[in-house]
């Protein structure tokens, strides 16, 4: 955490600005370890203290040590007011993704002369690169997933609806430690497979049908996130044909990542290759996304992200394609940037699984 905080200050400092404060519940997470669901962070060039209510006073202590605790009383702006105050700072940056419109203009009245200055992308900032620690959390998260597919992969059959797999999926992660899913899982079986998000329904999944599971554990404050498609049964031409190519798009998307490389190109080698084979039209989203406390969060894999990519990053790698008549194929797995190139977290296999 003291590291956290030394990287935030040097931030902070190149952007001029003396306090910070943060709102952002996963934000705030990150830089003092406080899992409680209410609190406000104060971050100046000497000092950080959580304000947070009586609920929550032996919880900061014992998560949070390296933060100054201080107990609200109703309005934590009046405490903001009274930390500036005796910094002598004048103005407070707050992040202004965050912080909603109601909220701001009870700072600002809380705060009287002291002026608030939007920002964005500070702590977000730090949050791209994982330390160890956050690795492996995101190891755990990730094993969790695996062993849940591993687990459906033996259970699932014809005659089972999306929900009934999606709340076995459930079963089976909360059961491996997780807290909950990482997001509203998809089971999008047979024509529904065509939707890149359909959630799960009540469809019952047939033999030829192509089912595609999307799902991730949310474990120890991080997420996993990954798909795989099966086939119900014996895979038509054009199933096999589609699935093969989505494959192999993703295999080289992976292969690409390297410290330098940028999302933008990572993502074109997905796309040119979907393209080349004819199904350019029939992937529509982005190839990927950062991960990490949160499903989605920087650095994106897509055409609008020319920034390079560097080690400690962690990215998702999911291509697809949608056909409405056929169904759809999507793959995805979680991949660490490292300084040579790319580690896959993700081991669930993933050339075409039949089930019978
Ligand atoms: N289902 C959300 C995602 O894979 O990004
Ligand atoms: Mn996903
Ligand atoms: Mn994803």
């Amino acid at each position: 955490m003291e590291k956290r905080l030394m990287r935030l200050r040097r931030l902070m400092e190149e952007r001029g600005i003396e306090a910070l404060l943060i709102s952002h519940p996963v934000n705030r997470r990150y830089l003092t370890g406080f899992t409680g669901s209410s609190g406000w962070v104060v971050v100046t060039r000497k000092e950080q203290i959580l304000i947070t209510d009586f609920r929550y006073r032996g919880q900061v202590k014992d998560q949070a040590p390296h933060f100054e605790f201080v107990e609200h009383q109703g309005n934590p702006f009046a405490d903001v007011k009274q930390i500036l105050d005796r910094s002598g700072v004048r103005a407070i940056a707050f992040e202004e993704n965050h912080l909603t419109f109601s909220q701001h203009r009870k700072l600002a009245e809380s705060l009287g002369s002291l002026q608030t200055v939007p920002s964005s992308d500070l702590v977000e900032r730090l949050r791209l690169i994982k330390d160890e620690e956050e690795i492996q959390r995101i190891r755990d998260a990730v094993a969790v997933s695996d062993g849940a597919f591993e687990r459906i992969l033996k259970e699932m059959r014809p005659g089972m609806t999306e929900r009934d797999i999606s709340l076995r999926l459930e079963f089976l992660m909360r059961e491996a430690g997780a807290e909950s899913s990482s997001f509203d899982m998809i089971i999008a079986s047979g024509p529904r497979s065509a939707l890149p998000h359909g959630v799960a329904s009540d469809r019952v999944l047939e033999t030829g049908d192509l089912v595609t599971m999307d799902f991730g554990a949310y474990y120890q404050g991080y997420c996993s996130d990954m798909t795989r498609t099966v086939m119900l049964g014996s895979p038509s031409e054009r199933q096999r044909e589609i699935y093969g190519i989505v494959l192999e798009a993703q295999k080289r998307a992976i292969q690409a990542i390297k410290p330098g490389i940028s999302g933008k190109e990572v993502d074109a080698t997905a796309r040119d290759y979907i393209r080349d084979h004819g199904y350019g039209e029939a992937f529509g989203h982005s190839t990927g996304h950062g991960l990490g406390m949160e499903l989605h969060e920087g650095p994106t894999l897509s055409y609008r992200n020319e920034r390079g990519l560097e080690p400690g990053m962690v990215v998702t790698v999911e291509p697809g394609i949608y056909l409405p008549d056929v169904g759809g194929v999507r793959i995805e797995d979680n991949v660490l940037v490292t300084d040579e190139g790319y580690e896959v977290l993700t081991k669930s296999p993933k050339e075409l699984i039949q089930i019978d």
